[in-house]
């Protein structure tokens, strides 16, 4: 299974530090990485228009991801983005029910399954359901990682569940790890047959580290 590492960029950044940001990784990264390994960036909103056009124009391999979807279609929600908006912008991917947003702001499984049939009208590839991210909550932006012994039970147990499930494509569900990655335990991570990438948070502001977390999968 192709590795995926998703840089998380959360409440950080606007959009003329995300494309400095977005151009320094691009020049690290090895050249052909696309081949082996996904790279994705999640810039807030307001920055994803003025990536997508650095992308295209450049031809750039990396995709991006919005860091939240509308559960509306479309209509009187101040304040919301729908898939379609999305999509129209080549956005591939969608961070659903991240735990910030289910402790902070009070997302619930009923919300963010309208969200996942949003992604899926739009053939948005949702972070969380057909990506199943494990991130323990108490190790999130906290420094605090999971021990390997921890990551491989909890992915291996949630693979079983998932597996038995009717949606469960095995050619296309990524189990991925997210909380407090870093260059100093990636490889470690990265490298377990179980993990199928990272979502990076805090490291993902940082070219140098984001681009040593990459280089740390084993091809
Ligand atoms: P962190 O964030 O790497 O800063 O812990 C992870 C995440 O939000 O997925």
């Amino acid at each position: 299974m192709k590795k995926i590492i998703i840089g998380n960029w959360k409440l950080n950044l606007d959009h003329l530090q995300g494309i400095q940001l977005l151009q320094k990784i691009n020049y690290s990264l090895p050249k052909d990485v696309e081949e082996n390994i996904d790279i994705v960036l999640a810039p807030s909103h307001t920055s994803l228009r003025s990536l997508q056009t650095v992308i295209s124009t450049d031809k750039l391999k990396i995709k991006l991801s919005s860091q939240d979807v509308s559960m509306y279609k479309e209509g009187a929600y101040t304040g919301e983005v729908s898939s379609t908006q999305l999509e129209k912008l080549d956005i591939s991917y969608s961070i659903i029910g991240h735990s910030e947003r289910r402790t902070l702001l009070n997302e619930n499984d009923e919300i963010i399954n309208q969200k996942l049939k949003r992604l899926l009208e739009q053939r948005i590839t949702p972070i969380f359901e057909i990506i199943f991210a494990y991130e323990p909550i108490w190790a999130i932006g906290t420094g605090q990682v999971a021990t390997i012994e921890n990551i491989i039970e909890v992915l291996d147990f949630t693979k079983n569940l998932i597996s038995s499930k009717s949606f469960y494509d095995q050619e296309k569900s990524r189990f991925i790890y997210g909380g407090s990655v870093s260059p100093d335990n990636s490889e470690e991570i990265l490298n377990l047959n179980i993990v199928d990438g990272a979502l990076v948070g805090g490291a993902s502001l940082d070219s140098d580290k984001f681009v040593k977390i990459v280089n740390s999968i084993k091809l």
